[in-house]
């Protein structure tokens, strides 16, 4: 090498040096295959010579991590990122803290590579001001072949089956059901319960639009006695349990099943286990032909240091590359929101996922999570999800009761 070429290097490598700054991003991925995921973003972030400052706050679901960021953002010291989805999105760029994104999303052409429904969810008054990692499904029933091969039993398609497995499962010495304690879990299964009872019409109307009849009518009464009778089928340790330890359960065989969305599957992944062959995703009964989304997708904070900004602006472009799409999904359980990927890499129950997004986006069975924060406003899921759970633990309340609670908790601003 000249000494010339030897300058130019070190030349480039200073400049390099003084353009790296730093992004600090608040995330809850502290399970095994979520931990992965989060790796990934963070080696793509120091690839580009930037400098990863990792704010995770465990707590499945997220509300701790919610709770913390607050007090961050309230005392002027907001992270580079924040993992927010739906319409909290809105609810933070309302409290004017959010860059615009749109020098980013413009040259990255993030208009074309999103489905409508996502883009519209990541900009506030028109720009960008977010940008999705993911879409998770969380309409999946997971469970060991090998417990239910035992029990004699067969993998449930409609809430009547779910019954007569879980009974079989019980005979023969197996939780049927792995559930955990926090209101965000218990909602994903009253969700599941709701969809796959009440359909797709019935579950638009009572928990997106929060319709008060649809809320206090005789199929909300049977979707709560359904998802009431469920609460039969999981061990007394359940309350307090976090997800991912009911996810355990069923990659040992301890349990037979588990509703949960789909990171469940980057906990069996990253146990070395193979689906179709060590454990099975299934569609959550009665739901096969419609799809609960939740997307993942990181808020940007104004920062006030120039390196900062083009580190957050990195990390934004770097969040919707295909390469990184590619491979935080892999590990993640979830699929790429980017538009065309190929799916040849990604598992069975990944392609199914692609699949039925695209064909329930059609259909109109593509529905908002709401245990997952995708459709209501924070203050009244908040509410209802408590009502939902207060009736879940609660013995003698009865589903009539349980009604006008959500009712009243559904009106909460
Ligand atoms: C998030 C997922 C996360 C799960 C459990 C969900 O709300 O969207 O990314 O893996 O909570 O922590």
């Amino acid at each position: 090498m000249t000494l010339n070429a030897l300058a130019l290097g070190a030349l480039l490598t200073c400049a390099a040096a003084a353009h790296a700054g730093e992004v600090e991003v608040l995330h809850w991925w502290t399970a095994g295959g979520e931990a992965k995921a989060a790796a990934a973003l963070k080696a793509t972030l120091q690839a580009k010579d930037h400098t990863w400052k990792d704010f995770a706050v465990a707590g499945g679901g997220g509300d701790s991590a919610m709770t913390v960021l607050k007090s961050r953002v309230v005392s002027g010291n907001a992270p580079a990122a924040a993992q927010i989805k739906g319409p909290s999105l809105q609810e933070w760029a309302r409290e004017g803290v959010l860059a615009n994104m749109d020098d980013v999303a413009k040259a990255e052409k993030w208009d074309e590579s999103l489905p409508k429904v996502v883009s519209d969810i990541m900009k506030y008054k028109g720009n960008y001001i977010a940008a999705p990692v993911n879409v998770h499904r969380v309409n999946w029933l997971w469970a060991n072949p090998e417990a239910f091969k035992k029990a004699g039993a067969k993998v449930p398609t409609n809430w009547d089956e779910f019954f007569v497995a879980a009974e079989a499962l019980k005979k023969a010495g197996i939780t049927p059901v792995a559930h955990g304690g926090q209101n965000w879990q218990d909602f994903t299964t009253f969700e599941a319960v709701a969809l796959g009872v009440g359909g797709v019409e019935f579950y638009k109307k009572a928990l997106v639009q929060l319709d008060p009849a649809t809320l206090n009518s005789p199929t909300m009464e049977n979707v709560l006695s359904t998802f009431k009778k469920v609460k039969a089928y999981t061990d007394k340790n359940a309350p307090g349990r976090d997800w991912n330890l009911a996810t355990a359960m069923v990659i040992k065989g301890e349990a037979g099943m588990q509703i949960m969305g789909d990171w469940a599957k980057g906990e069996f992944i990253a146990a070395g286990k193979v689906p179709g062959k060590d454990f099975v995703c299934a569609p959550a009964p009665g739901t096969a032909k419609s799809f609960t989304f939740n997307v993942d997708s990181f808020a940007l904070f104004k920062l006030k240091k120039d390196a900062n900004v083009k580190a957050q602006k990195d990390l934004a472009t770097a969040i919707m590359s295909p390469e990184f799409q590619e491979l935080f999904n892999l590990n993640k359980g979830s699929i790429p929101v980017r538009l065309g990927m190929k799916m040849d890499k990604f598992d069975d129950c990944a392609k199914t996922s692609s699949a039925d997004f695209v064909a329930t986006a059609k259909s109109g069975a593509l529905v908002p999570s709401i245990a997952h924060g995708m459709a209501v406003p924070s203050a009244a899921e908040g509410a209802i999800k408590d009502a939902v759970s207060q009736f879940w633990n609660t013995d003698k309340m009865s589903a009539k009761d349980a009604m006008a609670k959500i009712v009243a908790a559904a009106k909460t601003k």
